[in-house]
């Protein structure tokens, strides 16, 4: 039997972002597993706490109790650097309003991914905007793009450097249906192809049929959904 190891786990996480306030916990103890190559799709209300669980599990922000794990290692433990060191060589980011550096080309964006992580590698900048649909449309910048386009540039960013977890926290929010749709598509071939792990929020049911599993997010807690049976895979 083949065990698969969690990328991210995550145990009686709380976040309370105004220290004594009675009600401020943005995360009640939430509990989540991740495992290679899966795609996990969050759903839930504003403000239940979805972008507080990925932003402290890229650690960009500490929780106030509970665990985290990537690759098995204790966040806490790996300190500042090693948080950082983590975020760029393991995780890839997606976000709702696509945050392309604007004074960069398409072609630079995902290159400049590439090199904070030693790889500069012009091929590989060009593959990955290639796999994305973008050839030739490299030396366009972000404004020169449609929303649709830019969110794949930064689908090629995350992707480029071969993540084994990608955050995406409301990639489509910002896309029509059809290009959300495709934009959506696009992101779980590459991920399925590369065998990287997707955590995605999202507020639209519709996203989920992407997904091997469906967790919810109410009040700062995550609970598991039943069984994707329409996933498409
Ligand atoms: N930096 C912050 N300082 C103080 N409170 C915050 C901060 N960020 C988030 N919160 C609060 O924490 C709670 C959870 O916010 P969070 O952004 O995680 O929700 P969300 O599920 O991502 O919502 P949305 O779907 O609207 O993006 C909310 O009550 C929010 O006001
Ligand atoms: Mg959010």
């Amino acid at each position: 039997m083949i065990v698969m190891k969690p990328v991210v786990r995550v145990i009686d996480l709380w976040k309370q972002y105004e220290e004594g306030s009675k009600n401020s916990f943005a995360l009640r103890g939430a509990n989540l597993e991740i495992l290679a190559g899966e795609t996990v799709a969050l759903l839930g209300k504003s403000g239940s706490g979805k972008t507080t669980l990925l932003n402290l599990i890229a650690g960009l922000d500490r929780p106030t109790m509970g665990l985290i794990e990537v690759d098995g290692q204790d966040l806490e433990t790996l300190g500042e650097w090693g948080r950082t060191e983590l975020r760029r060589k393991r995780f890839g980011f997606i976000f709702q309003f696509f945050n392309l550096l604007p004074t960069l080309t398409a072609f630079e964006n995902v290159f400049l991914s590439l090199e904070l992580i030693g790889k500069p590698d012009p091929t590989l900048a060009r593959d990955a905007l290639a796999s994305v649909g973008l050839e030739g449309k490299g030396r366009r910048y972000p404004h020169e793009l449609s929303g649709g386009e830019q969110q794949r540039v930064a689908i090629a960013r995350a992707i480029v450097k071969e993540p084994a977890l990608i955050l995406a926290d409301e990639p489509t929010g910002n896309l029509d249906t059809t290009t959300g749709n495709q934009v959506l598509e696009l992101l779980e071939r590459r991920c399925r192809e590369h065998s990287m792990s997707l955590l995605m929020v999202t507020h639209t049911v519709l996203t989920c049929r992407y997904a091997h599993r469906i967790l919810q997010m109410v009040d700062g807690v995550v609970t598991e959904q039943t069984p994707n049976s329409e996933t498409k895979r």
